[in-house]
């Protein structure tokens, strides 16, 4: 009772109570904040894991460009339904190098972290194509205009340095290889060890099945990658975080 009545001298005193709860909300804020200036990383670091290839990155802007994130998220959560629908649940590594991140909140189509590999580039470009033509029901709008759309790597450079100035590891050789890099991912006859020592698991072939370059390519390349840079089958989650 003693306790109580203490606490009404609080409750009874607008600016003491307000004086108060300044005061736990502050500390609360410290103990929460004060860490992540010290802390080097906040994001656990997961083998495999590695910045997007320019051709890669090229899809990604084409993804973002053609609004796709406003039905389809990029993050499967620790759900039961979710791991068994769509995979192992997402890791925060898996998106250290998306500037700007696709999460998203809503899902008019399914979420596509882990599409990369589960469809064959066929049936990419012709779902893209005319998304009704493979599964009738579906709301999805057509993009075969991205096979038509040429595309060259003009810019990438510039590219690769934005992303590097926001701290994506994109190395000056990196930066320097990246034209070559783009054209090469599309070529099956190019020399692609150093585009795979520096992009490992980057799947080079013609992924449109024309012989231009086309967003198609850029778009389909990006998504073949989703989800398949971390093994599975090896990763163990860090005991100590
Ligand atoms: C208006 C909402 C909408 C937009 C915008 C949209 N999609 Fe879809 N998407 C869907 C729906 C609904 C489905 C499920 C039916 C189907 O497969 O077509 C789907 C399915 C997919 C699938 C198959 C996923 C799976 O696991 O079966 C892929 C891949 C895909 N979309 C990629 C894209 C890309 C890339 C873009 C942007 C160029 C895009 N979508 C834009 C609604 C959309």
């Amino acid at each position: 009772m003693a306790i109580l009545e203490k606490h009404k001298i609080l409750e009874t005193n607008a600016t003491l109570l307000l004086g108060a709860s300044f005061l736990v909300v502050t500390i609360g804020g410290i103990v929460e904040i004060a860490p992540l200036f010290y802390l080097e990383n906040t994001i656990e670091k997961v083998e495999g894991v590695r910045p997007y290839s320019p051709l890669e990155l090229t899809g990604r802007d084409i993804y973002i460009r053609e609004g796709c994130y406003v039905c389809h998220s990029q993050m499967i959560r620790p759900m039961r339904d979710e791991v068994e629908r769509y995979g192992h649940y997402s890791l925060a590594a898996e998106s250290m190098y998306d500037h700007p991140f696709q999460w998203g909140s809503k899902r008019t189509g399914p979420d596509l972290a882990r599409v990369g590999g589960r469809y064959s580039d066929e049936w990419h470009v012709d779902h893209l194509i005319d998304p009704q033509s493979v599964v009738p029901e579906s709301v999805m709008p057509k993009y075969g205009f991205l096979m038509n759309r040429e595309i060259d790597a003009e810019y990438i450079e510039d590219r690769l340095k934005t992303d590097a100035m926001v701290g994506v590891p994109y190395t000056s050789e990196m930066i320097e290889a990246a034209k070559a890099d783009f054209a090469a991912q599309v070529d099956p006859f190019a020399d692609t060890e150093g585009l795979l020592e520096r992009y490992p698991k980057a799947q080079v072939r013609n992924f449109d099945g024309q012989p231009e370059l086309t967003e198609m390519d850029a778009l389909v390349a990006y998504l073949q990658i989703l989800g398949t840079m971390v093994d599975f089958s090896t990763f163990q989650p860090d005991p100590a975080r």
